[in-house]
């Protein structure tokens, strides 16, 4: 059985003040949730919230994390910075990334591979664009972006990831992928993982699905077999929709 996992992307939003407001009026509504609760603020928002959510059942998430120990990487943060802060989760090749700042599937390896090294689980995010749907390249080139992003992985750590299946069309676009079609693509990854890993693996990894996921999709996105969660932006920016999303059923 795998436990749903929820994840909130703040992506670039919320000053600490407001981002301690927004988890504290969070905290009592997921206080029973039945699924996991991960929150990834910006950077700097980072302490306050750590402190927000000491002793309840949020978990910290990063949104991004560098595969050097420490050095000359301006604008970077390291798995021992994050880990300060309590930080379990670090998101990893969103769509924003690869698209704005060069972010290829070598990059994703290598900071998926130092999230696990640091016992940090990388998000890590796929998802094919409009054109290549519409060309019919979705499975291929999903599959390639998990194996390029696990290269070199081994099983047992393959099993402590979460992928996000994005499609990067339904990202902030109020366009959700139906159901069926993220169920289709969220099996493709799971038979990729399999092919890799074997069947123990590729049954334990948790696979969520994200773009525009909201209070209304939620509990028919959740209740296809092969979708573990959601990587949630816009509806994570208000508690009371994030909190409808994770409490689904
Ligand atoms: P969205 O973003 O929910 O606003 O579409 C999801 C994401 O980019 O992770």
């Amino acid at each position: 059985m795998r436990k749903a996992i929820i994840a909130g992307n703040w992506k670039m939003n919320k000053t600490p003040d407001e981002a301690r407001a927004l988890v504290e009026e969070l905290i009592p509504l997921v206080a029973d949730a039945e699924c996991e609760v991960v929150v990834c603020p910006p950077f700097v928002d980072l302490c306050p919230v750590s402190k927000a959510i000491k002793g309840t059942n949020i978990h910290l998430g990063a949104q991004n994390i560098h595969w050097a120990k420490s050095g000359a990487f301006t604008g970077e943060i390291s798995a021992d910075m994050l880990k300060k802060f309590g930080v379990e989760y670090a998101i990893v090749g969103h769509s924003e990334r690869r698209r704005y700042f060069g972010e290829t599937d070598a990059t994703v390896n290598m900071r998926a591979k130092a999230a696990l090294e640091n016992g940090i689980t990388p998000i890590i995010c796929v998802g094919e664009s409009l054109e290549q749907r519409e060309r019919g390249e979705t499975d291929e080139f999903v599959a390639s972006q998990v194996r390029g992003a696990l290269e070199g992985i081994s099983a047992d750590d393959a099993r402590r990831v979460v992928i996000a299946y994005e499609p990067i069309w339904a990202i902030g676009t109020g366009r959700t992928a139906t159901a069926e079609m993220a169920e289709e693509t969220i099996t493709v990854i799971r038979k990729t993982l399999r092919s890799i890993f074997g069947n123990d693996a590729a049954e334990t990894v948790r696979i969520q699905y994200g773009g525009s996921m909201n209070p209304q999709n939620a509990a028919s996105l959740m209740a296809m077999e092969n979708i573990d969660g959601g990587l949630i932006g816009g509806a994570s920016l208000k508690a009371e929709d994030f909190s409808k999303v994770v409490k689904y059923r």
